[in-house]
Order: structure tokens, then sequence, then C-alpha cells
């Protein structure tokens, strides 16, 4: 028996330490045990890395991004802006887009502006959540639930569910009744697969809450036939380099309410007010999007869902060529839902899970047969060439965010075992999707030959 280590902090140096010599820089990458396991004989590490999921380009983008040069408009104003402010609403259904400098800030000002509405303005160095508890989806990525922390407010984080790996309406309502003061929800669709979004929108409409709707990555996903992003009170879109499309960088804010789309024009433009100096009433950011990130965004809407027909096919093909091995792919609801594909994802059979831990910020696992991990997984895939990732780790794991409560369907998650009564019960849900699920390489550049490659060495982890 033995375990094989990793550290994330230091997997280069980890690697360095642990490669054959190298005969050209891409070599450098490749640990040696794996390209040495007879059970990888045969298959060459990929000449140009596979990737979890990069920008593809298209060549519109040049020239939106041209135009605005030589017209000398490439600051935060600009027809880029205003195109894609228009487009984005029609194509997503709702009355205003505000195009910012990434989903983060949408997030930021989406979050203010419910608090604000909730709580009223807070004076300068407060937030406007000081005091007040906010319900979060726990898996997600942790730029959905920071603003709450950027707000003063503490978010109370609500387990997931497995029908499609997103906030459980069921701990929603548990988390009702043990903080029936509580009246924002943050809720987010992890790998562009749609949530409960009726069941979520029911319960926060009995507790008067609002919603804010972290879309960041399901643009053009659709729930009942209507796009995510246009359910929540605020949405909130992310045009980061790894989206279905990119503006490189680059976010949105979506509502139907005038009153709240200009004013997040306004505080992502420094909050000043009508005079011919800087006049301020309220605490501003630099938060809006530049016209020439505009331009990129003008020049990729085109393809979005080009983008998405061609995640769904990577998704499908794993799913065939995975049915006989002992897991499942990221579930969602088909009767109800069409997501983006944006990540495929597997989980492992719990039979099937080989010995693995996890601390902090290094990893163990050992080998056996028809069993893996998601860390021997992820390492083959390295050692090929190919990006994969963990599944996004559980905000209420995140030392960070260690003493925020966080509810089950049963209840508080939070201290739930006793020294003396065998624990029983009790449900992690994320905790266990975590430990057993891989995101998949889903770069949409990727060709049906190498998903091949990638699927092979996905069943040479089980043998
Ligand atoms: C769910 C989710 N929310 C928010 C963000 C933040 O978006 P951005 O990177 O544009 O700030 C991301 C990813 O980047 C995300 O995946």
């Amino acid at each position: 028996m033995f375990f094989q280590k990793r550290s994330a902090v230091s997997f280069d140096g980890y690697l360095r330490k642990n490669v054959k010599d190298a005969v050209n820089a891409s070599d450098a990458n490749i640990p040696e045990r794996i390209l040495q396991d007879e059970r990888f004989e045969g298959i060459t590490p990929f000449e140009n890395k596979i990737w979890l999921s990069s920008p593809t380009m298209h060549g519109d983008e040049q020239k939106w991004v041209d135009e605005a040069i030589q017209t000398n408009w490439v600051s935060t104003v600009g027809a880029n802006i205003n195109e894609i402010e228009h487009k984005v609403a029609e194509m997503v259904g709702c009355k205003y887009a505000v195009a910012l400098s990434a989903g983060t800030a949408a997030l930021h000002l989406a979050v203010k502006l419910c608090a604000e509405k909730l709580y009223g303005q807070p004076g300068a160095g407060h937030g406007s959540l000081e005091g007040k508890k906010v319900f979060a989806s726990d898996m997600t990525f942790d730029a959905t639930v920071n603003p709450i922390a950027y707000e003063g407010g503490e978010a109370v984080f609500i387990d997931t569910e497995y029908d499609t790996w997103n906030m459980d309406p069921k701990a929603l309502e548990k988390a009702f009744e043990i903080y029936p003061d509580v009246r924002l929800i943050v809720v987010a669709h992890l790998y562009g697969t749609p949530g409960k979004i009726d069941e979520i929108k029911a319960i926060a409409d009995k507790h008067n809450a609002l919603i804010v709707e972290d879309a960041a990555e399901s643009f053009c996903a659709t729930y009942k036939g209507a796009q995510t992003g246009r359910f929540g009170d605020v949405g909130v879109l992310s045009w980061n380099g790894n989206k279905i499309i990119t503006g490189s960088s680059g976010g949105m804010l979506l509502t139907d309410n005038e009153e709240w789309a200009n004013k997040a024009r306004k505080w992502s433009t420094q909050s000043r007010e009508d005079a011919a100096w800087y006049q301020h009433e309220e605490i501003g950011y630099n938060y809006r999007m530049s016209n020439i990130v505009a331009g990129v965004v003008r020049g990729q809407l085109p393809y979005a869902k080009e983008h998405c027909a061609q995640k769904k096919a990577i998704y499908e093909r794993y799913k065939e060529g995975l049915k006989d091995l002992p897991v499942q792919m990221n579930p969602y609801d088909g009767k109800n839902s069409e997501p983006n594909y944006w990540l495929s994802c597997l989980m492992i059979d719990k039979e099937a899970m080989a010995p693995t831990v996890r601390g902090e910020k290094e990893a163990m696992y050992q080998t056996k047969p028809g069993k893996s991990s998601p860390t021997e997984i992820l390492e083959a895939f390295a050692a090929f060439n190919a990006e994969g990732r963990p599944i996004w780790k559980p905000m209420h794991m995140q030392p960070i965010y260690r003493t925020n409560p966080f509810i089950t369907a049963t209840g508080s998650g939070r201290a739930r075992s006793n020294a003396y009564i065998a624990e029983s019960g009790m449900v992690d849900v994320g905790a266990d999707i975590f430990n057993r699920g891989v995101c998949l390489p889903s770069d949409n550049k990727m060709t049906p030959e190498q998903q091949d490659i990638i699927i092979d060495i996905i069943h040479r982890c089980f043998r």
C-alpha cells in the first residue's frame, strides 16, 4: 500500500523534483510515475495543452476593438458599450444590462442595490449590510459571496442538492426557520446548470426576500424557456476569460428597474452628482467597463449559441464515453432547463472511490483496481498535458468563512457531531460532491479525437 502526495501550493516544485530529465519545456510538467505506470502505457502527452475552458476568438472582436481605437473611444463611453448593453438585455430578456469591469463588480453593486433598498444608505466607512445575514449558495466561486462581506454582512451558506448541484430549496426553507429576519438571497447557477429557480423564488416571495442571481457561469442557459440572469431582482453575468464567451474580462448587471440601472452606472463611475465640479453624496467605485473590452464582448456575442452547442457536444460525448464507469455526469433538470454546458464534470460513485484525503492545500490518494479518486484523475490529466480542476470547494469549508453559519436540509451543518453519541442524519451534500467530483477538460476547441483520449485516460485510472 502506498500513498502519493501532491501539494497544490508547491505543485510546480513538486513536479520539478519528480520528473525525468526534461527533453523539452513541456516535459517538465509530466509526473514521472504516471508516465511509468503501466496502466497508461501507449498514451502520449498532448502536444498542445487541452484546457479546462479557454477563450475562443473569431476575428470580429478585432474589428470592434480597432474601431474603438481608430475613433478614439477607448475609455468607459462608446458605441461598443451601448451596443452590448442593448444586445445583452435583448438576449437575456431583461430591460437593462449595465456593462461593468467584472462579474465581481456587478455582484458587488447588485448586493449593494438590494441592501440599500432593504436597509438604507450607510454612512461613509460603513457597509450596507452591517449586522445583517444574507443567505448564499455554498458550492460556488467565492466571487458570488464575497460582496456580502465587502458590505459588512454575514453570509449564511445554504447546502447544495444532488439534482443540479445548486442551492437546495429544502435547506433554504430550513434557513428561514432558523433566521426568519433574513431578506436577501444570493444564488448561483453552477457550471452553467440552472438551479431550482421556481422553488427558490417561491420561498423568497413567501419570506419577502430579494434575490441576486449570479449567472456568471450560465449565460444562455434557460429555465422554462427563459434565460438565467433574469429571475432575480438583479442578475449578474461575467465575461471572464474562461466563460462561455469572454471580453477578456468584464461583467454585466441585469435588471428591469430603470432606477437601479442608472444607480449602477452612477456608482460604477465614482458616484458623481450633477455638478460642474466633482460632487459626491455617495461612495463611488471605478467599476465601469472600457469600450475596448466591450468591443471584444461585441465580437463574441454572435457566437454564444455556437459555443453552447460545442460544449453540449462535449458533455454528451463524455456521458456516452464514460457510461461503463462507476461515475455520473453533473446532472441537470432536463424537463425544465437547458444548461449552457459550460463545464462537464463527473462524480465518482461512493463504492468506486479509492482512499483519498485532502488537507487545506495537499491531497493524498491510493491506487486501487476498479477505483479512482479526483486527485488521481487530475494528476493523470496533468501528466498528459490536459487541464481538469477539482469541484469548487464549498464556501462553508473555506478557512475565511469557517465561522459563518452553514445550513443543510436537516438544520445547522455546524457542531452536529457529539463525542458521546454516534453521529447520524446529517448530510453535507456540498462536501460530498467536492470529495467525489472532478471538472473535466471542457474546452470548445478540443477535437473529438482528443476528447476520446481524455475519456481513455479516465478509464485507465479505474484499472
Ligand atoms: C459563479 C461566479 N460568480 C462570479 C464570478 C466572477 O466573475 P469575474 O471573474 O468576471 O469577476 C465567477 C467567475 O469568475 C463565477 O464563476
